[in-house]
């Protein structure tokens, strides 16, 4: 039973639909079948604890590449169980929708890498046919009352689709990158029609009131629509944005460090390092982390520093992903070139400054990382949110440590105690190291407990509530005026 945030007395009988590119699921292949594995990220984990009776189902792409009828039919019939519903894609999809529009098109867009957008027709093209797939296998599950909450720069075509089909059901959309200033966005070629398939949503959702600025300000230039600060008009309706920043699950990584797996590997880890200071910074492999710039950053610190050498190391983990795609692909041999080359100049027989890396790690071995970490390096040239500060911050409860973070990730507006930087200057994070290796442990508490004050509250259960309280209010708001 769930009561929104207007009428204390309503309860609530329905389904709620999550679309998302990708299905919360790993799915690997066997000797002659397929076994499912249920990947607990940050938003399945937010949605999964939604204060809200409603039979949940999930429409998304099940990551796998699979063209065999036989094969396909089998994996559909396992992910049916959890109420999981794939959209299949073909190679030929993957490469022009995936890596394509939504990889080398929108995200460097979105992410200020004006000269990496690729503009190709066919790129395009697919995106919008992927985009009425996603919609023909949603429509299956969706009637009347029901709420649909779309995800990601994926699908923005996905709200105006499904309120074509079903003008009465509630529509949500969450944008979890950045919204660009409508001096880049201008430039996408179908800036109109993406921002009209947005508009079929009746809340569109960002992690800041900054990104929420920059798209209301596309929609009265490029659309030329009625707009104030939190509603846009159209003829028959009106969509509300809202600034909901996303959180974790704050009591799962703060209990971490009791955990006996846990403790083993933190003791081994502090057994195997010594004494050293380690600092941390864990990405997805991605131009947009400013890891070059980090690892620069570093070099100079160890540069002009040498009394910190053999006594300091920085532990860089980067998670494969979208490899084939060429800038990423260019990315990770440039990281292995930087990373050789101060490993080259600077390592000693017992000290290694970098240890690098390259795959994902299971939750345990990442919060012992977290626990011993003495700082983390989180400097994103540009971030929508970035959750691995709040992981990190919240994992933090055996002993302090220090949060080095970028003014371009949407987590600086919330995260204001800890040492803020402009990823672009190198020599700004050669002295945010200092600070924060020479940093009072009484002041390291005191910036803390504030940040976690902040992230105990604002978890991903409270965004996913907040989200679908919202929308809900604005439905019943909607219908109080149609019955007038
Ligand atoms: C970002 C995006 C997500 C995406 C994730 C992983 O966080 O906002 O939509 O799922 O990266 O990227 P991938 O391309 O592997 O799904």
């Amino acid at each position: 039973q769930f009561t929104d945030r207007g009428n204390n007395q309503k309860s609530y009988f329905m389904k709620i639909l999550i679309i998302a590119n990708r299905l919360p699921v790993k799915i690997e292949r066997t000797d002659d079948s397929f076994i499912v594995k249920r990947s607990e990220g940050g938003l399945a984990t937010g949605l999964g604890s939604l204060e809200i009776d409603a039979e949940m189902h999930w429409v998304g792409w099940p990551g796998i590449h699979v063209e065999n009828e036989d094969e396909k039919r089998e994996i559909t019939e396992k992910l049916a169980a959890l109420n999981y519903h794939p959209v299949f894609l073909t190679g030929e999809e993957i490469e022009t929708y995936y890596e394509g529009y939504s990889n080398s098109t929108i995200w460097p867009l979105c992410h200020y890498f004006f000269s990496y957008v690729q503009y190709k027709a066919e790129y395009w093209e697919a995106y919008r046919r992927v985009n009425g797939l996603f919609c023909e296998e949603a429509l299956n599950f969706i009637d009347d009352n029901d709420i649909v909450w779309i995800h990601d720069y994926q699908l923005m075509l996905l709200p105006k689709k499904i309120r074509d089909n079903r003008p009465n059901v509630m529509i949500g959309y969450f944008h979890h990158i950045p919204f660009p200033s409508y001096e880049l966005f201008r430039v996408l070629p179908e800036r109109e029609e993406v921002l009209k398939g947005l508009l079929g949503a009746d809340l569109i959702g960002f992690h800041t009131h900054d990104y929420m600025r920059h798209f209301i300000s596309a929609v009265y230039r490029v659309l030329d629509l009625n707009c104030n600060l939190d509603e846009i008009c159209l003829q028959d309706r009106i969509v509300h944005v809202d600034a909901f920043p996303m959180g974790i699950n704050y009591e799962q990584y703060h209990q971490a460090t009791s955990l006996p797996e846990v403790k083993k590997i933190s003791k081994r880890l502090i057994e195997e390092l010594g004494d050293q200071t380690i600092i941390l910074s864990v990405d997805r492999l991605d131009y947009s982390k400013g890891i070059l710039h980090r690892l620069e950053g570093f070099a100079n610190f160890l540069e002009n520093h040498p009394e910190y050498h053999k006594k300091v190391s920085l532990a860089m983990i980067v998670v494969p992903s979208r490899d084939a795609v060429e800038r990423y692909a260019d990315l990770k041999t440039q990281i292995d070139q930087s990373i050789g080359k101060i490993n080259g100049i600077y390592s000693t027989l017992g000290w290694t400054p970098v240890y690098y890396f390259y795959q994902s790690f299971p939750f345990n071995e990442l919060v012992a990382l977290y626990d011993i970490a003495d700082i983390a390096l989180v400097t994103p040239l540009r971030d929508g949110m970035n959750l691995v500060a709040k992981e990190y911050l919240a994992t933090k409860n055996r002993k302090p440590g220090v949060l080095i973070l970028s003014e371009m990730a949407g987590a600086a507006n919330e995260l204001t105690d800890a040492i803020i930087i402009n990823p672009n200057d190198t020599q700004e994070i050669e002295s945010a190291l200092l600070q924060a290796l020479t940093m009072p442990g009484k002041e390291q508490r005191l910036r803390l407990r504030n940040m976690q004050k902040r992230i105990s509250t604002q978890t991903v259960r409270k965004w996913a509530n907040d989200f679908i309280a919202e929308l809900l209010h604005i439905n019943r708001q909607n219908n109080e005026i149609f019955q007038k």
